[in-house]
């Protein structure tokens, strides 16, 4: 067998050996033998297996930002797992650094099971640091969080100290900086943490929190708790739509969705195909875009879309009363299939079948228009009032119409006749009527429906009212 030496190799293979070699920690000859004996393996596997198609690429912008959560040594660091989750169902791309101290409140065992990504604890690491990796996580972010901000990493990024890995990475960083500080209420308000607290702040670094209240050390109260999970996750989203990646911060956005359900007694009910597959995009689109969403549904199979408040009802009359409780709200979007009717003379027991008895009749009485009754809203009218027609004939015309009647700003009609497959699949084609017009929308998923739909309100609330 023809032997093979390490030093022959040419000057860049070398290099690249080198580098693998300190990644993975192995000397040089151990990564040759690692990466002959792994060739040697494939070349005896049998051929691969055809793989599903990869699921759809990451929706939005917001997708592809990337957050360093930088957690910090306070008590607080527990709450810090959760705002991972908070920053993930966002669409963030997390990855955490933990300090010395941190690591004593949490592990990075956790941080890394809810991140998905390795965790970074120390400075001189190196596997990390073989090509200064500090260096590298300060430059692939689009945000850094520190949650908690300890007093001590404050007075560190105050006096630009860089001796572990989280203060390098923070003075190395172009990236903008937001903190969540936690302490006790005396270490936060000694003059030293004041002063460092206004140095920080003429840096231009961001702040949120802390808050007041009762403290984790027993009877300890007073400024000092961090900011809760979902208060430093608006606050992300806040930075990013300052940058004009979160275009519906800050914005109350009501959704309805899915069908429902009219009971003709308390087993049986009148329903329709409604899937709620698009008010669902539209909720999880709208919360995507930053906005603090509240989701109003039917009966669905779908998963709970992320991040968004949801509220399950069955009736049209439950759904009405939840979206009267959920206002004020800048901008409703009505999608879900609201019953027309629902019996008058529902059984409060099972109507039984008799023999020789006649079959009951159901009396069947108007159900409230949601829709109309929150655009005529007297006191809390939406600034944007959105509708849906479903229609099976005549769709423009029918939606112009409803667009006058009901007291709305736009409506989206579709085409729901059993043919196109829309009434429960996952594709739309939609026609927006607005008072300035028609304007129809290319064939498209439900999914695309709902990020042109939000880019649109964002737009709009964007725009001077006239
Ligand atoms: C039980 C315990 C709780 C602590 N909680 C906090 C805290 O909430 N905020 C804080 O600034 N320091 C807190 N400290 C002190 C920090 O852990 C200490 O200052 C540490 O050096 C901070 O390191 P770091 O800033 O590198 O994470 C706590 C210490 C202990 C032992």
């Amino acid at each position: 067998m023809a032997s093979l030496t390490v030093r022959q190799l040419d000057e860049t293979l070398k290099q690249q050996l080198r580098l693998r070699a300190a990644r993975s920690g192995r000397s040089v000859e151990d990564e040759v033998r690692t990466i002959l004996k792994a060739a040697a393996e494939e070349s005896e596997a049998p051929a691969p297996v055809a793989k599903a198609a990869p699921g759809p690429a990451p929706a939005t912008k917001v997708a592809n930002k990337r957050v360093l959560l930088i957690i910090g040594g306070g008590i607080a660091a527990y709450k810090s797992l959760d705002l991972i989750r908070r920053l993930k169902e966002r669409g963030f791309a997390v990855r955490c650094i933990l300090t010395a101290a941190a690591t004593q409140f949490i592990t990075p065992l956790a941080a890394g099971a809810l991140t998905g990504e390795r965790v970074f604890t120390d400075l001189f690491d190196p596997a990390s640091e073989f090509d200064v990796g500090h260096i590298r996580l300060a430059r692939d972010t689009d945000l850094v969080v520190v949650a908690p901000a300890t007093a001590d990493l404050m007075a560190k990024m105050a006096n630009g100290h860089a001796n572990d890995l989280a203060t390098a990475v923070l003075l190395a960083t172009t990236a903008k900086v937001l903190l969540a500080p936690a302490m006790n209420p005396q270490m936060w308000a000694n003059q030293a943490t004041q002063r460092n607290l206004a140095q920080l702040k003429a840096d231009g670094v961001t702040m949120t929190g802390p808050n007041a209240g009762e403290m984790a050390e027993s009877g300890e109260r007073g400024t000092g708790r961090m900011a809760e999970p979902m208060e430093i996750a608006g606050a992300v989203d806040r930075l990013f739509a300052a940058q004009g990646e979160r275009p519906l911060a800050g914005q109350r956005v009501l959704v309805t969705s899915g069908p429902t359900h009219e009971p003709i007694d308390p087993v049986r009910y009148i329903a329709n195909r409604s899937s709620g597959k698009q008010g669902h995009a539209i909720a999880t689109a709208a919360a995507q875009a930053g906005a603090d969403v509240t989701l109003i549904s039917g009966p669905v199979t779908l998963p709970d879309p992320p991040g968004v408040k949801l509220i399950k009802v069955e009736s049209a009359r439950d759904m009405l009363r939840a979206t009267e409780q959920a206002l004020p709200v800048d901008v409703a979007i009505f999608a879900a299939a609201v019953a027309d009717w629902r019996v008058a003379n529902a059984g409060e027991q099972k109507i039984k079948k008799k023999a020789g008895e006649s079959i009951p009749d159901l009396l069947l009485v108007e159900n409230p228009d949601i829709l109309s009754a929150i655009a005529h809203h007297i006191d809390q009218r939406p600034a944007l009032v959105i509708g849906f027609a479903a229609e099976t004939e005549n769709v423009e015309a029918n939606a112009k119409a409803k667009l006058a009647r009901k007291g709305c700003d736009w409506i989206l009609a579709n085409d729901v006749s059993p043919q196109t497959g829309i009434m429960g699949g996952d594709s739309n084609t939609i026609k927006l009527v607005t008072a300035d017009g028609i304007e129809a929308w290319p064939p498209q998923s439900k999914d695309d429906v709902a990020r042109m739909l939000i880019a649109r309100i964002a737009a709009a609330m964007k725009a001077p009212k006239a």
